[in-house]
Parts: structure tokens; sequence; C-alpha cells
């Protein structure tokens, strides 16, 4: 077939591209990255007037711009698709745990080591090779697509709501096609059906007015630290869960089928603590841990700060303590009451001599959708193309905030097809792409919009 010889012929070719996108640090949670990250923005959108695509915008927003590209060529009655990801990157900390640079690409293994390559810029490059393909090839694609690229998304996509709602029409489609989760495990191709939500608080705990010699006042005055430690360890009980009320007011609890149908999964408990490297794995009572990762909701300390953490020693009673918190969601709990209950409950938890502020920095809602409809089915037939063998519909328990707003306010079904894989170390030192999925990702791609045809 042209259009798959096409993507082989060219792979070393779309591997350079992907590694010069790579080099670009479009770290969104960092200001001083900001023209990093519209350096990001323009040469995907130059990437995209090469390849072909008809309309192509750099859409300043409040914060990084948005990309979109269209091709509106197809026949008439063929579908539109959305093509949504992003081109903005975690920030690459603790940068002396990396083997290489974060930001200059290394091949090695059959993987893509650099900040970026799975999250998400070479799953988004290898929807783009997909078009170049079919266009190169055909000089047409079967289905008009729209490329919708934002450089929020890992701070919690503030300005796209916005966005969506500006550009409705523009951004009319049939379907959502996201690439930016991850498959069962290798070669095992996945469709991913749900996705937690998030609720980002951040917890200040204020003692004295400055930090204390902790001989000449300790003991006699509340150290901010130890109340932080206390509220914080109450927040779970002996279970595993947690003792905010109203909690787990709305969450919908797994059926015995969806229960069943992950214990068929190719899963064992061992792989996954070898995986993470912990001595042993740990949650809520009652449940495994897949069951824990896609459908039961946490609450997790992201970081702690207080007080003297230098070389040695330093007897201080420290004047403030803070800490990171976030809750991940599951259907149907809403990221807006989560914060009210979270809220009312710490503050609640705040002993005397200390004042306790709370503050919601970013949310998300959690989703779920019935794997059904036109582009579902034939997301199922291109994965079985390529990979040869059937996918199988999962979860997960990361979250994409925008995906919701998709499904209400475009009113299009949202497919979710991931090409990373368990331990690709997204977010964390050391991020690698296999190879062969970014490959073999486009030649599903390019499969799909034959067979929407
Ligand atoms: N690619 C991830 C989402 C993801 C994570 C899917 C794990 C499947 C498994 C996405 O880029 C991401 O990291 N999202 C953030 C969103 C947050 C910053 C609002 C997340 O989940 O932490
Ligand atoms: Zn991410």
């Amino acid at each position: 077939m042209a259009v798959s010889e096409y993507l082989q012929r060219n792979r070393e070719r779309s591997l350079e591209e992907l590694n010069e996108w790579l080099r670009i640090p479009s770290i969104s949670a960092k200001s001083e990255h900001r023209d990093d990250t519209a350096r990001a923005a323009e040469w995907l959108a130059g990437r995209m007037r090469a390849v072909g695509l008809q309309t192509v915008d750099v859409v300043a927003t409040a914060g990084n711009p948005v990309v979109v590209g269209e091709w509106r060529g197809a026949p008439e009655g063929a579908p539109t698709l959305l093509v949504y990801g992003h081109y903005d990157v975690q920030p690459p900390e603790p940068l002396d745990e990396w083997n290489s640079p974060p930001f200059e690409p290394v091949v090695k293994d059959g993987r893509i080591y650099a900040r970026g390559s799975v999250d998400d810029k070479g799953q988004v490059y290898l929807h783009l090779k997909a078009v170049e393909a079919h266009l190169a090839e055909n000089g047409a694609l079967p289905v008009n697509v729209v490329f919708l690229v934002e450089g929020e998304e890992e701070v919690g996509s503030p300005n796209l709501g916005k966005f969506l709602q500006e550009h409705v029409e523009r951004l009319r489609c049939d379907a959502v096609m996201i690439s930016d989760t991850t498959m069962f495990a290798p070669g095992l191709p996945s469709i991913t059906v749900g996705l937690r939500g998030l609720a980002y608080m951040e917890v200040r705990v204020q003692g004295p007015a400055t930090d204390l010699h902790s001989g000449a006042y300790g003991g006699a005055v509340v150290n901010p630290a130890l109340a932080l430690a206390r509220i914080l360890s109450q927040l779970h009980d002996a279970d595993g869960r947690i003792t905010i009320p109203g909690f787990y007011d709305r969450v919908r609890e797994l059926t015995q089928e969806q229960r069943d149908a992950i214990a068929a999964l190719p899963f064992e408990e061992e792989g996954l603590r070898e995986e993470v490297g912990a001595p042993a794995l740990g949650g809520e009572k009652g449940f495994g841990s897949v069951e824990r990762i896609w459908a039961r909701p946490t609450l997790d300390v992201n970081g702690l700060l207080s007080g003297y953490t230098g070389e040695g020693a330093k007897t201080v009673l420290p004047a403030r303590a803070m800490a990171k918190v976030s809750m991940r969601l599951v259907p149907n709990q809403d990221y807006k009451e989560i914060e009210r209950v979270f809220i009312d409950h710490v503050k609640s938890l705040a002993p005397e001599g200390v004042t306790v502020e709370v503050e919601a920095l970013h949310g998300g809602q959690p989703w779920f959708a019935e794997p059904e409809g036109r582009l579902f089915d034939a997301a199922k037939r291109a994965l079985a193309r390529a990979y040869g063998r059937d996918p199988v519909m999962i979860r997960e328990g990361g979250s994409i905030p925008i995906v919701q707003s998709f499904q209400e306010t475009l009113g299009a079904p949202v497919v979710l097809i991931g090409f990373g894989l368990p331990g690709e170390n997204a977010h964390a030192p050391n991020e690698w792409m296999s190879v062969d999925n970014f490959h073999q990702g486009a030649e599903a791609i390019a499969a799909l919009y034959e067979e929407l045809r």
C-alpha cells in the first residue's frame, strides 16, 4: 500500500524532524520558557504548512498560543476529525537523574529519550506524519482533519475552555481523536475510554511571624511543620480511604462486569512493583492496583516544604510550612465540589496556634465514554491492521482536563488512542517513546483514515 510504503521510506527523516522539535524546551510551568513554547508552536505550524494543510494559524491566548491546522478537501459527506494534542512539556528536573540531557534527544535501544518524546510531541507528530503520507501519495485525505495543539495542557489547560467556546464553529467535528495516553502492554493496542479528573490544591500553614530558635522557643510555640504533618496524616484512614466528608458521595462504583474485564487483562502486581521500584505497592483496601489507578479517587502529596533542609543540622522552629496536594477524581465527582469539601475539611483540622490557607490551583473533570460509534469501530479495525491483534479497551489514571469539555462543547465523541508504553517515565527523568510505536502509530492513524472512508 502506497501510504504505508511512504511512511516506511521516510522513517529516518520523520524521526529527525521529531528530534528537532524535542530540542525546543517548551516547558509551560516556567515563565522563563515562554519564548521556547512560542517557538515550539511556530515549529509545528511550519511543519503543518510544509505537509500541505490548507489553513494553519498560531492563535494567541492569554497564555501560550494554540496551533490550529486544517485540511478540508475531503469528498462531500466525509466526516471531520479533530486531532487534539499538546506541545508543552513538564519541567525536566531533577536534571542529575537524566542519563542524557532532556532536550538533546538520544535514540538508544529502540527508544527516543527526551522530555516530551511520548508526552506528547511524539504522539502528536505521528498524526501529522499520517496526514503527510496521504497527501504525498494521494494528494488528498478520505476525511477532513483539523489539528488543535495547545501549549498549556501540563498546567491544566487554563485558557483552552474559553478558546473552544470562541471557536466552536471552526472546531465543529464528528469526532475528536487524541493520542496522549499509553498502551496497556507492548504490542497490545489500546483504546482509552476513561480518564481521571483532578483537583490540585496548595496548603499553607503559618505559625510565628519569623523562624525561631528551637531551643529558646520550642515547646511553647506551635510548630507549623508538625501542624501540617498532622493535617496531612488525617486525610486517609487506616484502610487507605479518604476521610474528607462528602468526598465519595458521587463516586460511581465499579460494576462486577467492569471488575471482571480488568481481571481478564494481562497484568501482574509484581510487574508493576518492579516497574516503580518501590519495596511494596499500597492503596485503598479492597481493590487491585489497576482498579485503584483507573477507577478509584485518590489524594496525594506532590510536594512538601518547611524549615531547614540543607546540609548538617540547624536548630530552628520554622515560621511556615507548605504542601501541594492533588486529588485524582472519577466519574461522577465534580472538581469544584471536591475543592470546596477539601478546603472546608483542611481548615477544620487546623490546630490552634497556626493559620491555614488553602488555595485551588487547577482542576479538571473525570471522563468516561462508552466505546461505540463509527470512529470507535474504525479505530478498532485500524489498530488491528497496524498491530496484528485486536485492541483492548482500557481506562487510565492520568488526566487530560479538556476531554470532558470537548464532549460537552462540541457534542462530539472522543477517542483516545495511546502509543505510550508502561514505564515510559512521563513527567520523570529519562522519559522515552518507543521508536517502533512512533512509526506503527503513524501507520495505524493512516489506516484509520482509510477505514473511515
Ligand atoms: N499524557 C498525560 C495524561 C495521562 C497520564 C494519560 C497518564 C494516561 C496516563 C497528560 O499530558 C498529563 O500529564 N496530564 C496532566 C494534567 C494535569 C497537569 C492537569 C496529569 O494527568 O497530571
Ligand atoms: Zn503529561
